[in-house]
């Protein structure tokens, strides 16, 4: 897990003596956030979900070359927002219920403590780019809708047709299908989409001098009533960082994360000592607990999936997910060995019930 063993070994052993942030650090002493800074010089590491694996290589030639690791993990999850075959993201991404493409992203910067998202952008491929702009070169947080694409036009994008035909016949099938009494025929049931798909990218890293980032982009929720924003743009639910602890992301059904800030709450499992995978397992068990009836089945067990990545200070880094079975039981990891899947820990067993 590291190509420099003998650093990482003695970081991890000294872990049990050396407490988080956030632990008491005496007996009868009041809770500071953060206490302890771990110190610098872990190799880095770069995590994401599955389909960042040609992203993760990207950010950590980037970061090996002395990049900024908030601008090498929006280059590593631009490459999946300009791929037209991955319809969760960016260029290509399944479209609202109109049959228009909108766009969320949001990103954190620990140095710097700063943090920047786009909501329901349209028109741009990239809304993880526009997402480091508002970071970089406002004083908000979170830009919408036509506010957001002026705010893009005026750094120098282009507004461009963002569906595919692929993602049109998509929907034109979704539509089609949607309601048996309207004037559009149903197409055979094998061509439509079962349950509205969700998709996402989260990219997290940690360069050798602790310095922490994080992004996460997404076209949302297929199918969506125009106007919706899923957590991916929402600081504390899609991605989160603590330059003094980690970093989280999620993806997977937006609305189950929101209710939880997810992200937030796993940097903040992290601070208080938790491993990135038990910090991630314990979010979804909170998950879990705050979803209502009609998303759960007969037995408890919720109808959607969803999947947080975690990554700390030290390089150490986790994921669990809601089912075995989302995107192949996998993410992506790169720490500084090669790009690799890596299987996440996960919650219940198989898909989830429909
Ligand atoms: N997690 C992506 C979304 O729900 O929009």
């Amino acid at each position: 897990m590291t190509s420099h063993p003998s650093r990482r070994d003695f970081l991890l052993a000294g872990a049990a003596a050396l407490p988080l942030a956030g632990q008491p650090v005496a007996q009868g002493s009041h809770f500071t956030a953060p206490a302890v800074i771990i110190p610098p010089d872990s190799p880095p590491t770069v995590v994401a979900s599955a389909n960042g694996i040609r992203g993760v290589a990207r950010a950590m030639e980037l970061i090996t070359q002395g990049v900024d690791t908030l601008d090498a993990i929006v280059e590593a999850v631009k490459i999946q927002e300009l791929d037209p075959e991955d319809n969760s993201v960016g260029y290509g991404g399944l479209p609202n219920a109109d049959g228009v493409v909108q766009l969320d992203a949001s990103c954190m910067h620990g140095p710097t403590k700063r943090a920047g998202a786009v909501a329901a952008l349209e028109g741009i491929k990239t809304p993880s780019e526009v997402a480091k702009l508002v970071l970089r070169y406002t004083k908000h947080i979170l830009l919408v809708g036509e506010g957001a694409q002026r705010f893009a036009l005026q750094f120098g994008f282009r507004i461009e047709n963002l569906l595919t035909e692929e993602s049109r016949q998509a929907w034109l099938r979704w539509r089609a299908n949607l309601n048996p009494d309207d004037n559009y025929l149903d197409v055979p049931s094998g061509e439509r989409f079962p349950t509205p798909p969700t998709g996402t990218i989260n990219c997290c890293a940690v360069n050798a001098r602790g310095e922490i980032s994080s992004v996460t982009t997404t076209s949302g929720l297929a199918w969506k009533i125009p106007g919706r924003v899923g957590d991916s743009p929402i600081i504390g639910a899609g991605e989160y960082t603590d330059n003094d602890v980690g970093a989280a992301g999620s993806t997977g059904l937006g609305e189950a994360n929101m209710k939880v800030c997810g992200a937030f709450l796993t940097v903040e499992g992290m601070r208080r000592g938790l491993s990135p995978t038990d910090a991630c397992l314990e979010t979804l068990r909170r998950v879990v607990a705050t979803t209502e009836q009609r998303r759960l089945d007969p037995r408890g067990r919720p109808r959607f999936d969803l999947t947080f990545y975690a990554l700390n200070k030290r390089g150490q880094y986790g994921c669990a997910s809601m089912y075995a079975g989302y995107r192949a039981g996998h993410f992506a990891v790169h720490d500084g060995s090669e790009a690799r899947l890596v299987g996440f820990a996960h919650l219940y067993e198989g898909e989830p019930p429909s």
